[in-house]
């Protein structure tokens, strides 16, 4: 059965564990994994026969060919599990890299998330990036960072350092700190083009008012990226709120720079004082 194969079944888990966390009102947040040549063997024999080909808008020449896992346009994370042929699908990019082919799931004339061109253009620059270590592409509405991006300044430095600052481990998760979208109108070129530009100096990208882009090498890294970020801002909020809009005591950047030494990681300097 597909969802027996790891990559798929891991995939499906992703999708409910963020619905169970409430990242996934309605069909809010939407997940792609890029196969690897093994996984796409494995697969294979249960492809459909290939539907025709759609232009996505965008462009990359490092991902001619591959093969990618979606959740689908208007589907609920939510109903994932329970029916993946109907909500998510696999699709083929043609060997121009400007195109995908459904090759499986996606029933009912189903297309891939509306923010497909957006994850497309950040696994190209991720893919380039890690040396073809990432693979996950997740976005979540996550509540605690929506509402942070009405009351900070919408910059990297200012969201890295409240969250870095919101718990000890975060600088450790992670140390390159987070990128920010102002806000733009989501589901097209123009937001993959802005979030995939951060997406070469960041794992994550904050968008304003509407939530967050992360990626990762596998299915627990990204997950666990998206956990991390979205209690760090919880936490922030819960202080900022509790404390009247004052921060009475933090993390100071000498406790960050400690923090980085004991653990083996280099901070983004440009974001320590
Ligand atoms: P999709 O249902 O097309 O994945 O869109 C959900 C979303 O979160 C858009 O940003
Ligand atoms: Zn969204």
């Amino acid at each position: 059965m597909m969802t027996e194969i790891p990559a798929v079944r891991g995939f499906i888990r992703m999708c409910t564990d963020g619905w169970e966390q409430g990242w996934h009102e309605r069909n809010g947040g939407n997940l792609t994994y890029r196969m690897k040549p093994e996984e796409v063997e494995q697969c294979r024999p249960f492809f459909t026969a290939p539907r025709e080909w759609n232009s996505m808008g965008v462009q990359a020449d490092n991902l001619k060919s591959e093969y990618f896992i979606t959740t689908g346009s208007g589907k609920f994370l939510r109903n994932v599990q329970d029916d993946p042929e109907h909500n998510i699908g696999i699709v083929e990019i043609n060997d121009t890299g400007d195109s995908w082919r459904i090759v499986w799931g996606l029933e009912n004339g189903a297309r891939p998330t509306s923010e497909f061109p957006s994850h497309f253009m950040n696994h190209s620059v991720r893919k380039a990036a890690t040396n073809g270590a990432y693979r996950v592409i997740y976005h979540a509405h996550t509540p605690s960072l929506i509402a942070m991006t009405y009351i900070m300044p919408l910059t990297a430095r200012d969201f890295t350092r409240a969250l870095w600052q919101s718990a000890t481990e975060c600088p450790v998760v992670f140390p390159g700190g987070v990128g920010v979208v102002p806000w733009m109108v989501p589901g097209g070129a123009d937001i993959a083009m802005a979030t995939s530009e951060l997406m070469k100096k960041y794992d994550a990208a904050v968008w304003a008012h509407h939530g967050l882009f992360v990626s990762g090498p596998d299915y627990d890294i990204t997950f666990g990226l998206m956990h991390t970020i979205e209690k760090a801002a919880q936490i922030y909020m819960l202080a900022i709120t509790a404390g009247g809009g004052k921060i009475r005591q933090t993390i100071t950047d000498d406790n960050l720079r400690a923090i980085a030494k004991e653990f083996g990681v280099e901070l983004n300097e440009e974001f320590l004082n």
